[in-house]
């Protein structure tokens, strides 16, 4: 299983912490690495990505710019990332404020409090945040939400903070787990990884050193795969997929009659003859994630019955509903919740994928519905999908990029 969008990104934004070469390694060949290497290059680093041995090669030489330009920020999500790193170690930063997404308003409201409460102070003009903080002090914080990108952003300006930092409601997300241990192995002091509680104690400014790291497995991914297996009643074998960063994600697919055996080198799917319809919810890890949504809707729009999909995260990430609709599925939508009616069968039609993971839902769909389905705006897709076209092809899907 490639590398983990959601951390890889991370990663590469704590090479702003320290000097010297940093290698990754089991890097996704994805376009938001190209993206985030192009906004790393713009601040300062040199990066270097042998897309044949999934390695990235970043060099910190120092000396870097404390700007991250809207051109690039607006692209992906993850370059808020920077933030917390280049405040906490430089004491300034002028960053673009990132728009809304493709499924509802994104705001940042949590990220800046915390770090105000860390005594930074900020100013937004012409579209940027100006953060500043000669040096930021540790602080207890609580997040009202345990948001992801607000609790990294909290733990890395935490790192170079005076004092002990402590992070209440902090997500818990693998990708978050990834990251501390990337800091620890830096030299940072962090304690209750993995937790809701988290504290940092702070290090001086030049204190943290370049490491060798392997990005986590892809969680999403694989359960794109899984989901493949399990649409088109077949027998997988996931190789690297991690069971215990996907476990309610497994549950509700074995209510749904998917057999998945945890292997030593991965997960082994058998996919039912039917798929059990039954209600799924969107939770902060370790609930399902958000991100797994639009495979599950996909999975049920085929199930034996009715079910209730509510999402807790983004209200508006219900787009590809419509989509999904084209090719014959029965979804109404209300509010946070999608009601799905199984049918016997979806048919083929041209549709749009309008973000990565709707996307892949779409593909999937594509393999059972009957005669041709063909899926346009897939540079969403190859923002966090490594080959999946190979790799389903691999599998014997009829599949083609054209
Ligand atoms: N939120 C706020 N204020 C904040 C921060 C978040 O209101 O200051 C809200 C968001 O608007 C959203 C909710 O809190 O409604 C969750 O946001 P969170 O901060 O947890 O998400 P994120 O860090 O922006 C990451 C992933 C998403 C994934 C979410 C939830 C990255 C780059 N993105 O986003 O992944 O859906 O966590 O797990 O890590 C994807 O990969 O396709 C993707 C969208």
């Amino acid at each position: 299983m490639p590398g983990a969008k959601n951390s890889v990104l991370k990663l590469m934004a704590a090479c702003l912490m320290a000097d010297g070469d940093f290698t990754l390694t089991n890097v996704p060949d994805i376009a938001d690495v190209v993206t985030m290497s192009d906004l790393l290059s713009a601040i300062g680093l040199r990066i270097d990505h042998d897309t044949a041995h999934g390695k990235l090669t970043i060099t910190n030489p120092g000396g870097l710019s404390l700007v991250a330009p809207y051109e690039l920020v607006e692209r992906i999500r993850a370059s808020i990332n920077v933030l917390g790193p280049l405040l906490g170690r430089f004491g300034e930063v002028r960053i673009a404020l990132p728009g809304g997404d493709d499924f509802g308003s994104r705001p940042i409201d949590m990220h800046l409090n915390g770090l105000m409460q860390m005594g930074a102070e900020f100013t937004i003009r012409h579209g940027d945040v100006h953060a500043f903080a000669e040096q930021l002090h540790g602080a207890d914080i609580t997040l009202d939400f345990p948001s992801v990108g607000a609790t990294e952003n909290l733990i890395t300006a935490a790192v170079f903070a005076k004092g002990a930092t402590t992070i209440d409601n902090a997500a818990r997300e693998p990708e978050i787990v990834d990251l501390c241990n990337m800091l620890v192995a830096m030299g940072a002091s962090i304690e209750g990884i993995g937790s809701t509680t988290i504290s940092i104690h702070g290090v001086e400014r030049n204190a943290l050193r370049p490491t060798t790291h392997a990005v986590i497995p892809d969680r999403v991914q694989a359960a794109t795969y899984i989901a493949a297996a399990a649409i088109t009643g077949s027998e997988v074998l996931v190789r690297g997929a991690l069971p215990e960063h996907m476990e309610m994600l497994l549950r509700r697919f074995d209510d749904m009659g998917i057999t998945v055996e945890p292997q030593h080198n991965g997960v082994l799917v058998v996919g039912p003859e039917k798929l059990k319809s039954i209600d799924v919810v969107t939770l902060p890890f370790p609930g399902v994630a958000t991100d797994y949504k639009p495979l599950v809707v996909t999975l049920l729009a085929v199930g034996d019955g009715v079910g209730i999909v509510t999402e807790n995260l983004y209200p508006g990430r219900f787009r590809y509903v419509d989509e999904l609709g084209r090719l014959g599925a029965n979804i109404r939508t209300d509010g946070h919740h999608a009601v799905v009616r199984g049918v016997p069968r979806l048919s083929g039609a041209p549709v749009r994928a309008p973000d990565i993971r709707a996307g892949a839902a779409l593909v999937v769909a594509g393999l059972v519905a009957e005669g041709e389905t063909v899926v346009s705006d897939v540079h969403h897709i190859d923002r966090g999908y490594d080959d999946l076209v190979g790799r389903l092809a691999s599998l014997g899907a009829d599949i083609t990029r054209v």
